[in-house]
């Protein structure tokens, strides 16, 4: 059984890059183990129901949500070369301490799947983290194709942290007795054959007339699975193949996904493992964000699907 730790130790090389990310790594999975403890149980806190409050997206805050930033807003200070922190339950960028050479901005879903967390449905935790130019503002708002690093957190049947960075994707499952994360796959890659479409088909009078045809071209050999966390959905397709999409709404002119905190960290994993992902017709990993809350429309999964859209 090889751990996170010997993961990385026989993985990453000495440059302060890969110490730095390295470090990033062991605190996010650090607040990973925290969370997944909480859901268990294995804490008085009361972790459901809502906070009372709305976010910067309308939406209803809930406990949990809560209780997840502040457990990764701690973690991630305690990394040397995190400087910024964006998250999706905080109306401005934080700025930490710290001050290595080296900077990094995170952005962070810090629970997904909120709707799910009261009737015990997989939920996760969505991070990407970017280089940042000190001084430069201009670097923080940057396009997924120049993330470093990606990670997201399911907390389901059991425990998962994948993570990608330079050129490979890696899961690993959380053996609760030791709180250690252990290594299940490694050098993932989208199967060549897909098996599901992943889409919430109650919108489909909102959707533009060519995805509409392509849903309705594509279902006849594909299976339909929809879990309504964005996290478990993609990390399913990852595995399995398929499509997932959360179309624009033409009615209203919205779209739900956030970009830099959801759709970039997944657009860039699932580019690693060989697929694909558009929003509004050009590659997600392509656009330049214009805010850190932008909300975008997301088409990801298998290269052979999105093609044909
Ligand atoms: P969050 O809980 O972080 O606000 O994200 C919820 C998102 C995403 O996880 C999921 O894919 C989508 O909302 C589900 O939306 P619908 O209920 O509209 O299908
Ligand atoms: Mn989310
Ligand atoms: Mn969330």
């Amino acid at each position: 059984m090889i751990s996170l730790d010997d993961y990385i130790i026989q993985n990453f090389d000495n440059s302060t890059e890969d110490e730095a990310v390295f470090d990033i790594i062991k605190n996010i999975s650090s607040g990973i183990i925290q969370v997944s403890e909480i859901l268990l149980g294995n804490n008085n806190k009361n972790i459901f129901g809502d906070q009372g409050a709305k976010n910067i997206h309308g939406e209803d805050v809930q406990k949990l949500d809560i209780i997840a930033t502040d457990i990764f807003v701690k973690e991630l200070k305690k990394s040397e070369s995190i400087k910024i922190i964006g998250c999706e339950e905080l109306d401005e960028l934080q700025f930490t301490d710290n001050n290595s050479n080296l900077s990094y901005t995170v952005m962070m879903d810090p629970l997904d799947g909120s709707s799910n967390i009261d009737v015990s449905i997989s939920i996760g935790s969505i991070f990407g983290i970017w280089k940042h130019i000190p001084g430069d503002i201009n670097s923080i708002l940057l396009p997924g194709n120049k993330i470093e690093l990606a990670i997201y957190s399911i907390y389901g049947p059991n425990t998962v942290l994948v993570f990608g960075y330079k050129s490979v994707v890696c899961m690993f499952i959380l053996d609760h007795f030791n709180s250690k994360f252990v290594l299940y796959k490694d050098k993932i890659k989208l199967p060549d054959k897909p098996k599901y479409y992943s889409v919430n088909e109650s919108n489909y009078s909102t959707w533009d007339k060519n995805i509409q045809e392509y849903i309705n071209n594509i279902k006849s050999n594909l299976s339909l699975r929809y879990v309504g966390s964005l996290i478990a959905d993609f990390h399913r397709n990852l595995l399995k193949g398929g499509v997932f999409l959360y179309p624009e709404d033409t009615i209203k002119n919205k779209s739900k996904l956030r970009l830099m905190y959801e759709a970039n960290p997944l657009a860039y994993i699932n580019k690693l493992c060989g697929g694909l992902s558009v929003s509004n017709g050009i590659n997600t990993l392509d656009i330049i964000p214009e805010n850190i809350h932008q909300s975008v429309p997301l088409i990801i999964g298998n290269a052979s699907l999105i093609e044909q859209l």
